[in-house]
């Protein structure tokens, strides 16, 4: 798809990966980018920069996500690329002595922005993209939901259920003309990023968000499923599927390195 004269929704573009799509799709000729994130004041700002709207909105909770569509259809006409972004990077620990061990409520929280608020997006726009011919989900999920994040056992299931929300996603509705994308990057030099110590996800190095979003609009043009601006990635899935057991006993080596180096 190309974004030209398209409504676009953007959640989590009040910063990082988000504000960078916001940029590009308006860049590129969007009809209208909305913005909508948690951070009512980044989000206005980026709004106002890119001649958008913005919206206060917690993915976690389906009545936002809901009056988010209804609203811009209403303001601005059908969306057409809807695109679930928001994500927290909590929960990281790398000197965990139990990956099961994190009390419930990062657990919960994780899967609610990372999962439900993908599956509640799905639930609201599906009919009305089935009704008018097509839509498009563009979904950024992380290479984490590919492989592993080591030191963060909520953030890489979570990922990894995004990942198979999405899949189905694609395949139920493939004959609607409804296509999605997921966007599965390594390290991007953000908020999120600088938050957490310095770890394997950085060591193809740090995309800018703009690198991303330009890769995110190129995919979107061929509508590929899978988005990787790390192109590395694709070979650690190959090197995953090949020998299951030898790509664990390779991510538990950088375990311990991780452990030895946080431990000192
Ligand atoms: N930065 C990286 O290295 C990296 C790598 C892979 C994947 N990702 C993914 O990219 C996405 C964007 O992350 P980023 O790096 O730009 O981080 P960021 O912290 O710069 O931006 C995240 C944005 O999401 C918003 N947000 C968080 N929780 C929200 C909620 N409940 N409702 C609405 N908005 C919410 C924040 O306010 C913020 O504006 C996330 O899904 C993240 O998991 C990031």
């Amino acid at each position: 798809m190309q974004v030209t004269g398209k409504v676009v929704v953007v959640t989590g573009g009040a910063n990082g990966i988000g504000k960078a799509l916001c940029e590009a799709f308006h860049k590129a000729g969007a009809a209208k980018v909305v913005v909508a994130d948690m951070d009512a004041d980044n989000a206005r700002a980026v709004a106002a920069t890119v001649d958008g709207a913005a919206f206060k909105c917690d993915v976690a909770q389906e009545k936002d996500i809901s009056h988010v569509i209804e609203e811009t259809e209403r303001q601005f006409g059908p969306i057409e690329l809807f695109c679930s972004n928001a994500g927290i990077g909590g929960g990281f620990d790398p000197m965990s002595v139990n990956a099961g061990g994190a009390s419930d409520e990062p657990w919960q929280r994780s899967w609610a922005i990372h999962v439900m608020a993908h599956v509640y997006a799905a639930r609201h726009l599906i009919p009305r993209m089935k009704t008018r011919g097509g839509g498009y989900f563009l979904n950024t999920i992380s290479a984490a939901g590919l492989l592993s994040q080591v030191g963060s056992p909520a953030y890489s299931t979570t990922k990894h259920a995004a990942v198979g929300f999405a899949e189905n996603l694609a395949i139920s509705h493939k004959a609607h003309n409804i296509r999605v994308s997921i966007l599965c990057p390594q390290g991007v030099d953000t908020n999120m990023l600088r938050s957490i110590p310095k770890g394997p996800q950085s060591g193809d190095g740090d995309l800018s968000p703009e690198q991303v979003a330009n890769d995110v609009l190129a995919g979107l043009a061929q509508e590929t499923f899978l988005i990787l601006p790390h192109p590395q990635v694709l070979g650690y899935m190959r090197k995953k599927t090949e020998n299951y057991d030898r790509w664990i006993g390779g991510m538990a080596k950088i375990q311990a390195r991780m452990r030895e180096d946080f431990g000192t």
